[in-house]
């Protein structure tokens, strides 16, 4: 069908080029005008402008050929809720090299996100004087103690999960249970489980009230943020940059440690992390609060961000409100605040949330805006940036890119097909922005590679090719908080491990 078709196109060009056309009367546009419109608009995208070399050429025709496959897909997983393309995108040879290929930077990752639930149930609710109790709506909430601790209003009496396990029929049920409570991950059908975004985001914050007391619990606070680095860097992640509340941990005899241990605990672990493994890069801390809070505990904290940044300057990296954009507070409601960096001469940065939402002309709809006019350094998800024109263009202008974050967007329910993501545009455009993962146990999602496979093939499609991975990979360096002079060093280290990802996959 298709040979004939060509066949008599051939002929057709062959005997009867111009005098065909007239005599019918046709006409069509200019092809070399039309070549140069399509190579104009291939230039403008990201990964547009990159020079790939002679070898790096060899692997972007073999993706290529892979992209044609997985367009051909009846199942393309963009397209699919990422609970269930999970499995599709993980068997994807896409997805392999993904998963391979250095990815630079992850910069929008939550505390207490990062590991996968997993790992809190099987290795932390076995240790010894966890308790557990049952809340009356259906969560779990966790507490290590010498001895059993005071009742919690709307759960359960205490159990030490050593006892209940001992009681407990059939223990790997019980752990799957567990399991299931600190994620939004689920094998039934999510548009059924999560049927509004109320409903997913209460599901969400009671995910992170159940592993709240596992995780503040000063020896496994170490050992999680240990856990987290580990994870991110069997991704090929070679730095991070962690959204952070640096809560006050406790322990078993309830006793507590302050925020500056907690930074501290950062600092500490990380140092070692990279002495161990010395080709990871590093990590640096974003103090993050609660945009629900009210105005004196905000300047409070903002006030502890700035001392901070003065004590922790090589680890703290700025400042972030964090929590459900639409039901809490607008930047601008802390203006104050939020001028007193500035006004005091500190050097606090801000990577703020801000556009993660799709209720047009609200209050929290001006947040970009607002991030923006008060020099935020990136914005986390700018998914409402295509409805403003004026945030886009100082976006642009300012060089201040977005955190698109696919899956986190797609699973808290503002887009359904990863097609018609926002950023899809926006890296058709070029626009700067870098991909992150934002919670990635909370979604069931690797540290980086299934969210820049849902950029790579649902974004861009055939228009992507290895110049817009590479280009996505350096973003993340050159948009990370690091000082030029360590974004040179962690960028030289990249370089390295691209080409030998390069010569290793030809
Ligand atoms: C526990 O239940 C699972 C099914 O949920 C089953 O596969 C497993 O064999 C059971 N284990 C025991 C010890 O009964
Ligand atoms: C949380 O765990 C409890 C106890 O195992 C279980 O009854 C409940 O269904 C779980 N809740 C969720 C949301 O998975
Ligand atoms: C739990 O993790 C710690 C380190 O994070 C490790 O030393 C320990 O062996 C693990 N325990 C189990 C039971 O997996
Ligand atoms: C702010 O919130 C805190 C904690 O909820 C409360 O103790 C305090 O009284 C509040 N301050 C004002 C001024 O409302
Ligand atoms: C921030 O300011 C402090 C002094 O206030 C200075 O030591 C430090 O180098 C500054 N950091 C950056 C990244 O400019
Ligand atoms: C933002 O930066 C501009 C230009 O450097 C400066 O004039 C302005 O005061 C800054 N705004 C704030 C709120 O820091
Ligand atoms: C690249 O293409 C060659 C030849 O088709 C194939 O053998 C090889 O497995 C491909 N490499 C990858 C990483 O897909
Ligand atoms: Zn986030």
């Amino acid at each position: 069908m298709e040979l004939q078709r060509r066949s008599v196109a051939v002929t057709c060009a062959a005997t009867c080029v111009l005098s065909c056309f007239l005599a019918l009367g046709m006409s069509y546009p200019d092809p070399t005008q039309r070549e140069k419109l399509i190579k104009l608009e291939a230039s403008t995208r990201i990964g547009g402008h990159v020079e790939l070399s002679p070898e790096e050429q060899l692997l972007d025709a073999n993706l290529s050929k892979l992209m044609h496959e997985e367009m051909a897909r009846e199942d393309f997983p963009p397209a699919l809720h990422f609970f269930k393309a999970r499995p599709l995108i993980r068997s994807s040879p896409i997805y392999g090299l993904l998963q391979k290929m250095p990815k630079g930077a992850a910069l929008h990752v939550h505390d207490f996100a990062m590991v996968d639930a997993e790992w809190l149930v099987r290795n932390v609710t076995y240790r010894p004087h966890c308790y557990v109790c049952f809340t009356y709506d259906r969560s779990v909430r966790f507490y290590f103690s010498s001895w059993p601790p005071k009742p919690l209003p709307h759960c359960s009496p205490w159990a030490l999960m050593e006892q209940l396990r001992a009681a407990t029929a059939n223990v790997t049920d019980l752990d799957n249970s567990l399991i299931a409570n600190m994620t939004l991950w689920t094998q039934e059908d999510p548009e059924v489980v999560y049927p509004s975004q109320d409903v997913v985001w209460k599901s969400f914050e009671q995910a992170f009230m159940a592993t709240w007391g596992l995780v503040t619990h000063a020896p496994v606070f170490r050992d999680y943020f240990h856990e987290g680095l580990s994870q991110l860097y069997r991704d090929n992640i070679l730095y991070v940059e962690v959204r952070a509340l640096l809560p006050e941990t406790y322990e078993l005899d309830g006793s507590t440690h302050t925020r500056e241990w907690t930074m501290k605990a950062y600092q500490d672990t990380t140092r070692q992390f990279v002495e161990d493994n010395p080709d990871f890069f590093g990590a640096r801390i974003i103090f993050t609060v609660n945009r629900g809070i009210n105005r004196s505990l905000f300047t409070t904290a903002v006030q502890e961000a700035i001392k901070l940044q003065a004590d922790f300057p090589e680890t703290m990296a700025g400042f972030d409100l964090v929590g459900r954009e639409d039901t809490g507070r607008p930047l601008w409601y802390f203006r104050e605040a939020l001028s007193l960096p500035a006004a005091q001469g500190s050097n606090l940065s801000y990577f703020f949330h801000a556009g993660e939402t799709d209720l047009q002309g609200t209050e929290v709809d001006q947040n970009m805006m607002d991030a923006l006019l008060f020099n935020t350094s990136r914005i986390g998800h700018g998914f409402a940036l295509l409805r403003h024109p004026v945030a886009k263009r100082l976006s642009r202008m300012n060089g201040v890119p977005l955190e698109v974050c696919p899956i986190s967007n797609q699973v808290l329910k503002l887009v359904k097909d990863l097609r018609n993501h926002p950023a899809a545009v926006l890296m058709s455009e070029g626009h700067p922005l870098v991909i992150s993962s934002d919670d990635p146990s909370m979604f069931g999602s690797s540290g980086l590679s299934d969210d820049f496979y849902e950029a790579f093939v649902g974004f861009g499609g055939l228009s992507s090719n290895l110049g817009s991975l590479k280009e996505l990979a350096m973003n993340s360096i050159r948009y990370s908080s690091l000082p030029p002079n360590l974004q040179e060093k962690a960028m030289a280290l990249w370089q390295t491990k691209w080409n030998k990802f390069v010569t290793e996959n030809l």
